[in-house]
C-alpha cells in the first residue's frame, strides 16, 4: 500500500472558522502571537493565556470538519496516511483520519508546568490554582515559540518513507515543521494546496513539486479524487 503523508496547517481549519495566523497580519484573534504562545507570555500574564486558550477551545468545540478534512480521511480506503498537521484543533480527528502527528500538541489536552510529556483530557476552563497530579500548574498541552517540538524525528521519519507528500495551508514559514517537506525522498511528487501558496527553500528543492493554488475545499477534493481513481 502506498504511503502518503499530509502536512497541514491553519488553512485547512480556516473554511471550517478559525482563524489562521498569518492572514491576520500576524496577529491572533487580536493577540501578538508571542504574548499567548510562548512560555515568556505565559509568565508574564497566565490568567490573560489561560484565557485566550480556554476562549480557542470553546471555538474549535463549536466548529466542525470541513470538506477537506473528510476527504483525507477517505485516502485511508486506498493508501496508509500519516496527517503531520501543526494545528491544535481535533478536526482532522473528526473529520474521520486515524493517523494524526500533533507537531504543535492540542488544544483539548493539558499539561502540568513541570511536565511536557503527560498530557490530560481538556475540554474545560483551565484556571489559576487547577493542579496536575504531580502538583504543576495545569496548562495548554501546545508547544509554544521556543520550546522543543517532541515529535519532529517521528514526523521527519514519516516524510522520509512516503511515497507521496501533501502540504495543505500551510505558509511554511515555521521551523522546523516548515522545513520537513526537505525529507522527502528526491523524486517523489509533492503536492501544495495553498490559495496563496509561498514556496519555502525545502520545497523549492523538491524536483517534483506540484501547486494547486486553490483553497482547501476545493483543492483537497480534486487530489483525494485523483488519488482514488489511479
Ligand atoms: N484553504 C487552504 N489554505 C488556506 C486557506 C484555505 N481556505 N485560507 C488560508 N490559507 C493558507 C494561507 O494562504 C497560508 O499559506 O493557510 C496558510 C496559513 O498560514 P499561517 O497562518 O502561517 O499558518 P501555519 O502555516 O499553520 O502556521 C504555522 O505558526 O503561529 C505558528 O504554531 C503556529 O502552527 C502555527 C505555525
Amino acid at each position: 500500500m502506498k504511503h502518503i503523508v499530509v502536512l497541514t496547517g491553519a488553512g485547512i481549519s480556516a473554511e471550517s472558522g478559525i482563524q489562521t495566523f498569518r492572514d491576520a497580519d500576524g496577529l491572533w484573534e487580536n493577540h501578538n502571537v508571542q504574548d499567548v504562545a510562548s512560555p515568556e507570555g505565559f509568565q508574564r500574564n497566565p490568567e490573560m493565556v489561560l484565557r485566550f486558550y480556554n476562549e480557542r477551545r470553546q471555538q474549535v468545540m463549536g466548529v466542525k470538519p470541513n470538506v477537506a478534512h473528510f476527504a483525507l480521511a477517505e485516502l485511508e480506503k486506498a493508501y496508509k496516511v500519516t496527517i503531520i498537521t501543526q494545528n491544535i484543533d481535533d478536526l482532522h480527528e473528526r473529520g474521520g483520519s486515524s493517523n494524526i502527528v500533533h507537531l504543535h500538541g492540542e488544544l483539548l489536552k493539558s499539561r502540568s508546568t513541570r511536565d511536557e510529556n503527560r498530557a490530560f483530557d481538556c475540554t474545560t476552563d483551565i484556571k489559576i490554582g487547577d493542579k496536575a497530579p504531580d502538583g504543576g500548574q495545569l496548562r495548554p498541552f501546545i508547544v509554544w515559540f521556543g520550546e522543543a517540538v517532541p515529535k519532529i524525528m517521528d514526523a521527519a521519519e514519516a516524510v522520509q518513507s512516503a511515497d507521496i507528500v501533501l502540504v495543505v495551508g500551510s505558509s511554511m514559514q515555521v521551523y522546523p515543521a516548515a522545513g520537513l517537506v526537505g525529507y522527502a525522498r528526491g523524486s517523489i511528487p509533492v503536492i501544495y494546496i495553498d490559495p496563496k501558496p509561498a514556496v519555502n527553500y525545502e520545497m523549492k528543492s523538491n524536483k517534483n513539486l506540484r501547486i494547486i493554488a486553490e483553497k482547501a475545499t476545493v483543492g483537497v477534493r480534486q487530489i483525494v479524487d485523483e488519488l482514488m481513481n489511479i
